[in-house]
């Protein structure tokens, strides 16, 4: 319905019909209006004032994501944790070698030696281990630091515990203290003696 027309519905006619639709003011324009409802009934509807707030929001979002992580189950064969029986040689081979320590495997005093990681010091003179790789493995036990007999075998590397020199499996020095290098010695085994030489 127009502003005539409602004006008209109300009585107003003639020159006082007219003087109102003269006055119409801009706020006039914003008053509540008459509007027509689905169901034919009117009703009144306030206007909204909108507008945009331009801003700027810092900050940390913090939050836990829990998940279900699936997957299939398979069969891992464990490394063996015993020397390398590849490595081996025969009991002939063992006799004709020269040998500066030798050390009975089957002896209950060398357990250590039969599982990977495990190392004696033998004679106060040699550090000998059974390394990851399942290869015996020998060293002096005398530090090229200092002349101490400290070396010791630890996380595949020879080391000494008196002041921390360093030394590859081969011997290679791998810190300042462990520089000179370490003397390292060959071995051989039938997987009952082990000597070194
Ligand atoms: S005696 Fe071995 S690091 Fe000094």
């Amino acid at each position: 319905m127009t502003r005539y027309e409602f004006l008209k519905s109300a009585g107003f006619t003639g020159g006082a019909l007219m003087t109102l639709l003269s006055c119409v003011k801009n706020e006039d324009m914003y008053v509540d209006a008459l509007v027509q409802n689905p169901d034919g009934t009117t009703g009144t509807t306030s206007g909204t004032t909108t507008g945009t707030t331009t801003g700027t929001t810092t900050g940390t979002t913090t939050g836990t994501t829990t998940g279900t992580t699936t997957g299939t189950t398979g069969t891992t064969s464990s490394a063996s944790t015993q020397a390398d029986t590849s490595l081996f040689v025969t009991t002939e081979k063992l006799k004709s070698i020269s040998a500066k320590a030798t050390i009975d495997l089957t002896s209950s005093g060398y357990s250590k030696l039969l599982t990977k990681g495990g190392y004696y010091v033998i004679s106060n003179a040699y550090v000998i281990a059974l390394s990851k790789t399942g290869k015996y493995i020998a060293a002096t036990v005398t530090c090229s630091h200092e002349p101490k007999k400290r070396v010791i075998y630890s996380n595949e590397e020879w080391y000494c515990t008196d002041h921390g020199a360093r030394f590859s499996l081969t011997g290679a020095g791998l810190n300042s203290r462990g520089s000179r290098g370490l003397t390292v010695y060959n071995t051989a085994t039938d997987g009952k003696t082990l000597v070194i030489y």
